[in-house]
């Protein structure tokens, strides 16, 4: 039976730690959230996301547009958040509305204000081997939970289930660059059992259920990114929880796993923001 990989006690841990920096601060960090619409998940995610801030003492405020907002209306709120110097990270909630170009509104932030590590600065840096201003919250919460158990990255065969600019994407850089061997799986592979089945980790991140135990190799370490609710709305991952945790050494829950992480980064990576501005 597999060891769990406990996200919701890490993050406690990792906000304790961070509250206690921050009280150190007369001046507290500040982070400035834009949602677009009425997504029932987006403002879940956003709430939380603040909450969280407000008991550590980060100052926080939520910027809510409605559904038919204009890109020019988006582009001059995040151009305001870059030159207002009481802000020190700035994150747009996705998904975006169609007719808005999230490239342009991303590319828009000021990357020493870019809390999810998502502009091209900072998505060029990673992905030419350089550490980025912060990286990207997810995938950093994935990583901290495999060090905080001591799960051992360098020379394992790590297949990512998944290719999104979220997830998927930038965790394969960060894998890479701590010198794992990393396989992208997505969509048009062909023969995903028999690839999982090699795999030392693997990390799942598509939002429907697709990996079952009889997918993996004995021993191996499970991080289940997905997140979404199954026909009766009971929240699950992307894996089969009960088969995958007879095989398995270590498995991440969901609820319990990955999305306290994803929080903790996003703290971390506000307060990381800031410190780093008193140097500019
Ligand atoms: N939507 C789902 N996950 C994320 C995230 O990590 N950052 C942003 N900005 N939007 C998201």
């Amino acid at each position: 039976m597999a060891e769990i990989l406990d996200g919701k006690k890490l993050r406690d841990k990792i906000l304790l730690n961070l509250k206690g920096r921050i009280d150190k601060y007369d001046k507290k960090p500040s982070l400035a959230v834009i949602l677009v619409g009425d997504n029932p998940a987006s403002k879940i995610y956003v709430n939380n996301k603040k909450k969280t801030a407000e008991q550590l003492g980060i100052i926080s405020q939520v910027i809510n547009f409605p559904e038919n907002v204009s890109e020019a209306e988006l582009l001059n709120k995040v151009e305001e958040l870059n030159n207002d110097n009481c802000i020190n990270a700035i994150l747009v909630q996705l998904p975006l509305p169609k007719h808005i170009s999230k490239e342009r509104v991303i590319n828009a932030i000021k990357p020493e204000k870019d809390v999810d590590g998502f502009t091209p600065y900072n998505f060029g840096r990673l992905f030419s081997g350089v550490e980025p201003i912060v990286y990207p919250c997810t995938p950093k919460g994935v990583l901290l939970l495999l060090d905080e158990y001591g799960i051992k990255i360098e020379g394992k065969h790590v297949v990512v289930v998944g290719r999104s600019n979220i997830v998927g994407r930038p965790l394969s850089q960060m894998l890479l660059n701590r010198n794992a061997t990393v396989t992208i799986c997505h969509s048009y592979t062909k023969n995903l059992a028999q690839i999982t089945k090699t795999a030392d980790i693997v990390v799942s991140a598509v939002g429907k259920k697709i990996i079952e135990g009889e997918m993996l190799k004995s021993g191996c370490v499970i991080v289940d990114v997905g997140i979404f609710k199954d026909e009766s709305g009971k929240t699950r991952g992307d894996v089969d929880f009960e088969s995958a945790s007879q095989i398995a050494s270590y498995i991440s829950p969901v609820p319990g796993g990955v999305g306290p992480m994803t929080i903790a980064s996003l703290m971390l990576n506000t307060v990381e923001l800031y410190e780093n501005s008193f140097n500019f």
